[in-house]
């Protein structure tokens, strides 16, 4: 019973034992029948789980197991030739190898054994290089396996409307050129973590990965672009109550209506007249020139007279930053912070008042909070044993009552300011309050004031306008009750 079994058999497992006869050709065959059953067997195991790998696992799943695979099916066929390299050497001739004689059965099988693995291959191999590339586009490879180094982004990016969105739907366009471009960059990026040679912070603007006009017209289409938008702001005062103030503004942000371009969006979205202008710090904070294209070959220039305001921006050049830089103006331009906003003390105390997460019925806890924010150095743990202690400190010495009834508010609030920090400051990466400016607005930095300050003059005298009532009409300013909102019905 046994015997006929292996009678059997044996005819079709000569061709293995001829391709086992060396050392190398075994260790190939190995390698790649370990690593394929490995791959598979997690390709089941996740198809079952919808939990998320760790992202390290991903790494020798996705990128190194197919890469052994690979080095392992190479290893089979150089094993032979260098069998039979050695054999006719010492001047046997190597008769074990079939020849290729289609009456031969031996030769058969063998063709027959060596395509069946080919194609059992070629599958393998194709399921691993789309698994590959999908992993490689996933926001946790960009996010997390450069852990250290894109954390902040990751962070700030997780908070923001475009979570779902993935890193590679912003910061790689369509195309092939983006694609080999991207993977180019990613691998520099992983040796550079890797040997630590890294900037910190990462700069911004983004040099080879920067999210395009097209990238976000995939999703936000011009054409949509038109009508205005009501924002308002809130804003708590630095007194006991914590004052409420409220901002309310209608952004005319506009766009095609109409055929005619208007508004923000339109007049800087018009392909037809496209605006260019000349940086030279390094991070497009400061613009000396900037030119309004008629369309027809013909151009306005405009000049700053006096050099660019102070602002509370760091505006240093950037590390390696080129001197000068002609660039047109498309989305990211004004949006360069869609994603990865990081906040300023005081506009991030607003936003978790208003949430109710830091409770306003804490006397002082605007003020405190943010004197505590901007006070707190070094890595996280370090900064929050520094935030819980002022806070804690301030309100046992001055309002003692409150401490021991409203433990609870409290202890929030020590809890929401310290997370602050962690969103918005990484030590280690050098990223700190105001490191990465937002050029929407103007009040926290110079923004749309970087041009439009009534200062660039053309030759015909024209100013780029600082007119409030081109960008938005004022409702409200900073009022503690605006009647716009009751006429409205928002608000109390
Ligand atoms: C909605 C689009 C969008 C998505 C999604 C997105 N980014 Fe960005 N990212 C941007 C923009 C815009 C900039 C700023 C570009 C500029 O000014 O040049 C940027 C800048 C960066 C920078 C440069 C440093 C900085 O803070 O400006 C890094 C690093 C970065 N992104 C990583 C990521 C990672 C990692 C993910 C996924 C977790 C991601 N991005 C997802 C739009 C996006
Ligand atoms: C894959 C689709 C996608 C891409 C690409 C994309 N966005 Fe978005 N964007 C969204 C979605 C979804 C929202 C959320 C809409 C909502 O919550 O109402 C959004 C919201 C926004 C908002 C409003 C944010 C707010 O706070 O209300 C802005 C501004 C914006 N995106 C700008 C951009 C810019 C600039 C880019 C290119 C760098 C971009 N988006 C790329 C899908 C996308
Ligand atoms: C000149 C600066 C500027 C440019 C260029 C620009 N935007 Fe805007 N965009 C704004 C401003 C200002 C707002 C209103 C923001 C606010 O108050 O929240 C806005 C609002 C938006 C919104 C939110 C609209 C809403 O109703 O919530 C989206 C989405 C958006 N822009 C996408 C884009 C895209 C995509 C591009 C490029 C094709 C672009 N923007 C180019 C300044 C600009
Ligand atoms: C790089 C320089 C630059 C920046 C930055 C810039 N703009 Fe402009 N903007 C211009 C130029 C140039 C014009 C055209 C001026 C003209 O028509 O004479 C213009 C025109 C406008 C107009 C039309 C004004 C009119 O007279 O009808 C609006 C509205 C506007 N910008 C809004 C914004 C907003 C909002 C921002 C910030 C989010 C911004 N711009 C940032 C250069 C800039
Ligand atoms: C070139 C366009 C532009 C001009 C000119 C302009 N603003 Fe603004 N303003 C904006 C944008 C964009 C925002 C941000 C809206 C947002 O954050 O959603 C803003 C925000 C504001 C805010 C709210 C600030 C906050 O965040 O609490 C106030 C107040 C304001 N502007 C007042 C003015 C006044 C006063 C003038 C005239 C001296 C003026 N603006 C001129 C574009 C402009």
């Amino acid at each position: 019973m046994e015997n006929e079994a292996t009678g059997k058999l044996s005819p079709w497992l000569k061709p293995i034992t001829y391709l086992g006869r060396n050392w190398l050709t075994l260790a190939g065959a190995v390698l790649t029948t370990s690593s394929a059953i490995t791959l598979v067997g997690f390709w089941f195991r996740e198809a079952m789980q919808t939990k998320p790998l760790n992202p390290y696992t991903g790494m020798v799943l996705y990128l190194m197991l197919p890469g052994v695979f690979v080095v392992g099916l190479l290893l089979i066929p150089a094993g032979l030739l260098w069998d039979r390299h050695q054999l006719k050497k010492k001047g046997i001739h190597p008769d074990l190898v079939p020849q290729p004689d289609f009456k031969s059965p031996l030769f058969l099988r063998a063709v027959g054994l060596i395509g069946l693995a080919t194609l059992v291959n070629v599958a393998i191999l194709g399921a691993a290089s789309v698994q590959g590339v999908e992993y490689l586009d996933s926001a946790q490879f960009c996010g997390q396996t450069c852990h250290t180094v894109m954390n902040p982004e990751h962070t700030a990016y997780l908070e923001s409307p475009h979570s779902r969105v993935s890193c590679v739907e912003c910061h790689i366009g369509p195309g092939a050129s983006w694609f080999v471009q991207s993977k180019l960059s990613g691998v520099r990026q992983v040796f550079a973590v890797a040997l630590n040679t890294y900037s910190r912070p990462i700069p911004s603007p983004v040099e080879q990965l920067r999210p395009a006009r097209e990238t976000c017209e995939q999703c936000h289409w011009p054409q949509k672009f038109h009508g205005d938008k009501f924002v308002v702001k809130q804003k708590y005062s630095e007194d006991e109550a914590n004052t409420l103030l409220t901002t309310v503004l209608v952004m005319k942000v506009g766009g095609r209506s109409g055929g005619e371009f208007k508004g923000i969006h339109g007049r800087h979205l018009d392909l037809a007249a496209p605006i260019s202008y000349i940086s030279t710090d390094g991070r497009r904070q400061v613009i000396p020139r900037v030119f309004l294209s008629d369309g027809k070959g013909g151009k306005v220039e405009y000049v700053a007279e006096t050099k660019a305001p102070a602002t509370k921006a760091d505006t240093k050049p950037a590390e390696g930053a080129k001197k000068e830089e002609l660039r047109t103006m498309d989305c990211v331009d004004c949006h360069n912070r869609p994603t990865h906003k990081f906040w300023l003390p005081e506009r991030a105390v607003d936003s978790a008042m208003t949430s109710g997460l830091i409770s306003p019925k804490i006397p002082f806890v605007k003020k405190k909070a943010v004197e505590a924010l901007k006070a707190a150095k070094g890595p996280q743990a370090q900064a929050a044993a520094q935030i819980a202690a002022a806070l804690t400190d301030y309100y046992q010495k001055t309002y003692p009552d409150l401490v021991q009834k409203e433990k609870p508010l409290l202890d929030a609030a020590v809890k929401e300011t310290q997370a602050i920090y962690a969103r918005n400051v990484d030590d280690h990466m050098r990223i700190t309050w105001g490191t990465h400016p937002e050029n929407i607005g103007h009040e926290d930095f110079p923004g749309c004031f970087r041009c439009h300050d009534d200062n660039h003059k053309s030759s015909t005298g024209k100013v780029i306008t600082q007119d409030c009532d081109k960008c938005h009409t004022i409702l409200a300013t900073e009022e503690a009750n605006p009647k716009i909102l009751k006429d409205l019905g928002i608000g109390g």
